[in-house]
């Protein structure tokens, strides 16, 4: 269901040449633009009801993974180099293009966080994000695998019936 409000708060980013980018971009096995706005628009709902600063949480949620690179044009090392890396890196991209407050900022940067050694967050959207992107990410993944597996026992029933 579309939320106008949520849209609107959001709306220079996602209709941004550069943000649109991000749809092409393999991310967990879908799109990073796909998992960014599950990522917000989550964030931004539970943010509402706990009444925190929901626009920025909106906001930065979308740009929390807001980077160009791809994981499946580089080498095993520079996976692991982007995989801890890439908050930094999405945070200087996003500034590139979009005006951040101080929170939207701590929230980029923190949103690996521990994993990432980026310092502890600062504020209870910067938590709030880290967890919901932790999240929905692993249901991303199951969601991934549950298709892959389907698509394998597919591969074998039509094999079987055609024997
Ligand atoms: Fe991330
Ligand atoms: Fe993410």
């Amino acid at each position: 269901m579309i939320d106008n409000e949520y849209e609107l708060i959001i709306k220079d980013i996602d209709s941004s040449e550069e943000f649109q980018k991000t749809k092409e971009i393999v991310h967990h096995g879908m799109n990073r633009y796909d998992h960014s706005k599950r990522v917000s628009l989550y964030s931004y709902k539970i943010a509402k009801k706990l009444g925190l600063s929901y626009e920025e949480v909106a906001r930065a949620a979308l740009l929390h993974d807001f980077f160009l690179v791809d994981n499946k044009n580089i080498s095993v090392k520079e996976k692991a180099n982007t995989l801890v890396n890439h908050p930094k890196y999405a945070l200087k991209y996003s500034e590139k293009f979009f005006y951040l407050t101080e929170k939207e900022k701590d929230i980029i940067v923190t949103h690996m966080f521990p994993i990432a050694p980026t310092r502890v967050p600062k504020y209870a959207e910067s938590w709030l994000v880290d967890i919901v992107d932790d999240v929905v990410a692993i249901i991303e993944e199951v969601q991934v695998k549950k298709r892959q597996i389907l698509s394998m026992a597919n591969f074998f029933i039509v094999l079987l019936l055609t024997i």
